[in-house]
Parts: C-alpha cells; sequence; structure tokens
C-alpha cells in the first residue's frame, strides 16, 4: 500500500522508531496523525523539518487508557470532517508502534511495571484497534500496524513481561491478519531486533546487531507498502529467535540459564 494522499495514523510518534517513521512520512504528500503523550517532542522535531509535505495533525493520548483513545478518537474525526482537499478523511494506515520496556532485576519484581507494560504493549493497541475497525470494516478497506518484537518467541530472564507483551501482541495481531482478510484489511506485524533508541539506551548489555533507527524505520515503511503480513529485522536475529521459539524447553532452558544475564 503506497502512502501517497493517505491518511496514517501513528503512535509512539514522539521518540526513536516512531519519531524517524513521522519524519519520513512527512516529506510525503499524506495525511499523517501524530499520537504520544509528549507531544511537546513531536511539535519539536517537526519544527526543525523543512519542506514538509504531509498534512501533520498532532493528538495527545495514553494508549493504555480506553477513555484517552476514544477522546483521541473523536478529536480525529472532528478535525477531519473539516477538510476539503482530496485525501479522505478515513484512516488508511494506523501503525500502532507505542511500547514500554523494563528490564528489572527478581528482587525488584513490581506488579505495577507488568500493569504498565500490558497497558501500553498489548491494551494499546487493542483500544486502537477497537476504534478502527468499525470504519475500516465498512469500508472493507485499510490496514492496521502493530509493533511487537523479535523478543516475543522466548520468555527472557529480567523481561518477562516485556516477551510475554510482545507475544500477546504477536498473536493478536496473527488473529486479527486471518479474521479480516475477507474484509480486505490488512494486517502487519513489525517484530525488529535491537534498535538504537530510547528504550534500549538503558540496556547495560551489549547488544547485537544495534541498528541505527533511521534503518528501522526504512525497512517498516518499505515493508508496509509491499504489504509483508510480517517485517521481521536483522536476518541473524530473526534465525535466532525462531530457533529458540522451536527448541524444546529443556533444551533452551539449559542453555538460557548458563548464560549470565545483566
Ligand atoms: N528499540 C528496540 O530495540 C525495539 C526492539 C523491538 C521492538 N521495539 C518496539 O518498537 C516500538 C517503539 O519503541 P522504541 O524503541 O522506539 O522506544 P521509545 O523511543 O521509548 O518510544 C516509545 C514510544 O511509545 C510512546 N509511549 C509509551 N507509553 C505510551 C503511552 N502510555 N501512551 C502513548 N504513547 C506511549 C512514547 O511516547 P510518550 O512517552 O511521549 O507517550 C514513545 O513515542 C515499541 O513498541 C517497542 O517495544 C523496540
Amino acid at each position: 500500500m503506497e502512502f501517497k494522499n493517505k491518511t496514517i495514523l501513528l503512535t509512539g510518534a514522539s521518540t526513536g522508531i516512531g519519531k524517524e517513521i513521522a519524519k519520513k512520512l512527512a516529506m510525503i504528500s499524506c495525511r499523517l496523525i501524530l499520537i504520544a503523550r509528549r507531544t511537546n517532542l513531536i511539535e519539536e522535531y517537526l519544527s526543525a523539518i523543512n519542506n514538509k509535505r504531509a498534512d501533520i495533525e498532532v493528538i495527545q493520548c495514553d494508549v493504555s487508557k480506553k477513555e484517552s483513545v476514544i477522546e483521541s478518537m473523536i478529536k480525529i474525526k472532528t478535525r477531519l470532517a473539516d477538510r476539503q482537499d482530496k485525501i479522505k478523511n478515513n484512516i488508511d494506515i494506523a501503525i500502532l508502534n507505542a511500547g514500554i520496556s523494563y528490564r528489572t532485576d527478581i528482587t525488584e519484581l513490581n506488579s505495577k511495571h507488568a500493569e504498565e507494560i500490558f497497558g501500553v504493549n498489548v491494551m494499546g493497541i487493542i483500544y486502537w484497534v477497537e476504534q478502527l475497525l468499525p470504519d475500516m470494516l465498512n469500508r472493507k478497506d485499510g490496514m492496521i500496524v502493530g509493533v511487537s518484537s523479535l523478543a516475543d518467541s522466548r520468555g527472557h530472564a529480567k523481561s518477562e513481561f516485556y516477551c510475554a507483551s510482545k507475544s500477546a501482541a504477536t498473536k493478536i495481531l496473527e488473529g486479527l491478519r486471518v479474521e479480516l482478510h475477507p474484509y480486505n484489511i490488512k494486517v502487519v506485524t513489525v517484530k525488529p531486533g535491537f534498535v538504537e533508541t530510547p528504550m534500549t539506551a538503558k540496556n547495560k548489555f551489549k547488544m547485537p546487531l544495534l541498528m541505527e533507527p533511521e534503518k528501522a524505520a526504512d525497512l517498516i515503511l518499505s515493508g508496509i507498502e509491499k504489504e509483508k503480513p510480517v517485517i521481521a529485522f536483522p536476518l541473524p536475529i530473526v534465525f535466532a529467535s525462531w530457533l529458540g521459539g522451536i527448541l524444546p524447553s529443556r533444551v533452551y532452558e539449559f542453555f538460557a540459564k548458563r548464560v549470565k544475564v545483566r
């Protein structure tokens, strides 16, 4: 699906991968709806881009709160209703990218972290899909892109809640892809390896094949254009994640218990 003349909604647009996707889409003639809590960060980088071609709306939303997502959808519909240009007033592509992670030692286990992670990484997708689907089903058109992770294949030590939330996201998107196929609604799952963003800046271990966020944004956008059902990168980590996923638990844990996790 090409981006020109489309209306594209993007969550998690204030930093990291979302910011780079937004900066690239801003140069295309389309309508962009950029969403995050820290909208000041979005306004800041937008003001530094010359020759923007997109028509851009910035909306403040906490994706982990259903009321906030509902309010945002009402705001979007109201703002788009006034437009008289050639871009249609429905959302064609929704890139649900907002996410959080905590790496915590077992001595600091806190259910609040789990609530927050599941709130953003899982419910943040579900609340938006709930708002987007009625119109997409009605039109029999649209694309939902959910950002999961290659960490979805196993429960890694110190990242149990994050891995579980991404595993849930992957399964939800997979089910939706099958169920929405007869309605001509495409569902895309994005599974990055390590990308250099504020999320990974706090990691104390060496991240293999750490990728620039600009490169990750390019791979995601070209995968969306090609309508790939799953966009996963980089290849060696895709392979490691796949292998980790198919290993019997005993074999996986034999090796995992021997790795010093920082
Ligand atoms: N970086 C990696 O290595 C990596 C690897 C695999 C998958 N991913 C996934 O890629 C996505 C983007 O991550 P990133 O690395 O770019 O991280 P990031 O720089 O920390 O960006 C996270 C984005 O999510 C938004 N967000 C967080 N909580 C939110 C909430 N409650 N409501 C609305 N927006 C919220 C943040 O905006 P505000 O705080 O301003 O609201 C920010 O724009 C995430 O889903 C992440 O899990 C990242």
